[in-house]
């Protein structure tokens, strides 16, 4: 219970790593309010475990495109909890609203991603450092392979969208270094939670022959520790960030993906890992 009586406010708390990450803020003695936009029963769901937990906490609705709907959700949190500690960034829509290839991009598919991710992250670290007691946390959920490829065509809004919230985090680091407070990114690669769980995350939304696909490709050797991530994995290193010795840590993107982000694509694996 290192962190008893800290406060945190985590969008996308609701399913996927945003609720692993508020069970595991909660298991460590942290009251989480918990972001979601449709799903109140997920989010009621999670509210009901963290208590079970012995932490308290609160539901509160918002549409992260929505600015309006981004102060609504800061002033409930200012309202119930008082001030903040930790803000975990990790809401996300539905891949159907921002899926496109680049030579079909709409207006509104390219909106939804930026708008979630780059102009959400801005207010929300706005919101979120007028309230915060120094030496708070301030982390965002990125995928960093988004922003730094062009292989997944339709992916392309998302990963200009997750590029710029990684910018974000260093200028922001910056900007609350002198107030203790740190920002910084959290990478996951693939992660699957339980099938049929509210922790499965995006990608159980594939096809389950794309699901299989995925998994063995990773399996197989393409992370180097031959698993997909699962959304405590994800969960644990929120936790360490948020630990007071990880208090000289800012404007970093880290990855956890048991080592996928440092293959090399520009062989085949058999070659990679063949006998010298
Ligand atoms: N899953 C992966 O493999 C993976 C890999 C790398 C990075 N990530 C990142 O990790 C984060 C979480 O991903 P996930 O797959 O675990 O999430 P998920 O299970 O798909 O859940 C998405 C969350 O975002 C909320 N949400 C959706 N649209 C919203 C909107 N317009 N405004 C506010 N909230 C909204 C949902 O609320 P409702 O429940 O109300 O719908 C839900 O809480 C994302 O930022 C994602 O890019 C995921």
């Amino acid at each position: 219970m290192f962190l008893n009586g800290k406060c945190a406010l985590i969008t996308g708390g609701s399913r996927g790593i945003g609720r692993a990450t508020a069970l595991k803020l909660a298991a460590n003695g942290v009251k989480v309010a918990v972001q979601y936009y449709k799903n109140d029963e997920a989010a009621k769901d999670t509210l009901s475990q963290v208590q079970q937990l012995g932490a308290d906490g609160f539901i509160v609705q918002a549409d992260v495109l929505e600015p309006q709907d981004i102060n609504r959700m800061f002033s409930q949190v200012k309202d119930k909890f008082g001030n903040l500690d930790i803000f975990v960034n990790g809401a996300r829509p539905d891949v159907s609203t921002f899926y496109h290839s680049p030579l079909k991009m709409t207006l509104d598919h390219w909106r939804a991603a930026m708008d979630s991710q780059a102009q959400a992250f801005l207010l929300g670290t706005q919101q979120a450092a007028s309230i915060m007691r120094d030496g708070g946390r301030i982390i965002a959920i990125t995928y960093s392979p988004s922003g730094r490829t062009g292989s997944w065509q339709p992916w392309v809004a998302m990963g200009t969208a997750k590029a710029a919230l990684e910018s974000l985090c260093r200028y922001f680091a910056v900007a609350l270094g002198s107030r203790g407070i740190t920002v910084n990114g959290i990478s996951p690669g693939v992660v699957f939670g339980e099938p049929n769980s509210l922790e499965g995350g995006v990608l159980r939304s594939l096809p389950a022959a794309a699901q299989a696909a995925t998994q063995n490709w990773h399996e197989s050797g393409w992370t180097p520790m031959k698993r997909v991530g699962t959304p405590e994995d994800v969960a644990n290193a929120v936790l360490l960030l948020c630990m007071k010795e990880a208090s000289f840590i800012t404007g970093q993107i880290i990855h956890v993906d048991g080592g996928a982000s440092i293959m090399d694509s520009m062989c085949p694996l058999e070659i990679q890992q063949g006998q010298d």
